[in-house]
């Protein structure tokens, strides 16, 4: 799978490529990850990227010509799919990142300022996605959260693959609680049906558990159950 980030801020993702899972992802060849200088395309002689809002208003607005060639020439004559981060996208979601993950070529656009040129939108992009219902600075940090959460979910990225299954989301249930050694910790100890060797009982407690943390943390997620 490749990733190509489109972002005024080429450098607030060097750290995060060069890092844990990711990094290794890299190294194994199983994501190729390129982050281009969207200043590189403009035309404008002082490398402008925004410009005022027609209609008024407060707030700079991305131009579209940047955008409109950056995506022109990174995609070729390959095919990809164009997501622009924006808080008014769709809801990234496990799911969607599934969906993602399925992709060969992602293009991922970061917007900026009070939003990108409407023209962006509807001629280039093919999802508008958001990480959140909150506002950020920009669209590079919901860039990393999108080549993260995607990157581990393809196929030899991640260990055991069948430690994905287990995971928060994956069922509409959050997790349930992990314990390592020390079975006792400073006097809090380790709930005894972990240490049984009882499996079906541990299983049945996982699930109780897992229950318990989504009823507390997100009962919207059980409302069907
Ligand atoms: N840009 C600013 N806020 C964002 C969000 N919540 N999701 C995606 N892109 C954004």
């Amino acid at each position: 799978m490749r990733f190509d980030i489109i972002t005024i801020f080429p450098e607030m993702f060097t750290p995060v490529l060069n890092e844990s899972i990711v990094k290794r992802a890299q190294e194994k060849k199983k994501v190729a990850i390129r982050v281009h200088d969207l200043r590189k395309y403009t035309k404008d002689k002082h490398k402008k990227v925004d410009d005022r809002p027609f209609g008024g208003g407060p707030g700079m607005v991305m131009t579209p010509q940047p955008f409109f060639d950056a995506v022109k020439k990174i995609k070729g004559r390959r095919k990809a799919k164009v997501v622009l981060m924006s808080p008014s996208g769709k809801r990234l979601t496990q799911k969607l990142a599934r969906e993602l993950a399925k992709q060969k070529n992602l293009i991922v656009l970061c917007g900026h300022y009070e939003g990108v040129d409407e023209r962006v939108r509807e001629k280039v992009v093919d999802e508008e996605v958001s990480i959140g219902d909150y506002v950020l600075t920009g669209g590079e940090i919901p860039a990393m959260v999108i080549i993260d959460c995607v990157t581990r979910l393809i196929p030899g990225v991640v260990g055991k693959e069948a430690s994905l299954e287990d995971e928060s989301f994956e069922r509409d249930m959050l997790e349930y609680p992990h314990y390592t050694r020390p079975a006792n910790f400073r006097g809090t100890k380790v709930p005894d049906v972990l240490l049984s060797g009882n499996h079906k009982a541990i299983s049945e407690w996982r699930k109780q558990q897992a229950l318990r943390v989504t009823r507390r943390n997100r009962p919207d997620l059980i409302k069907n159950k």
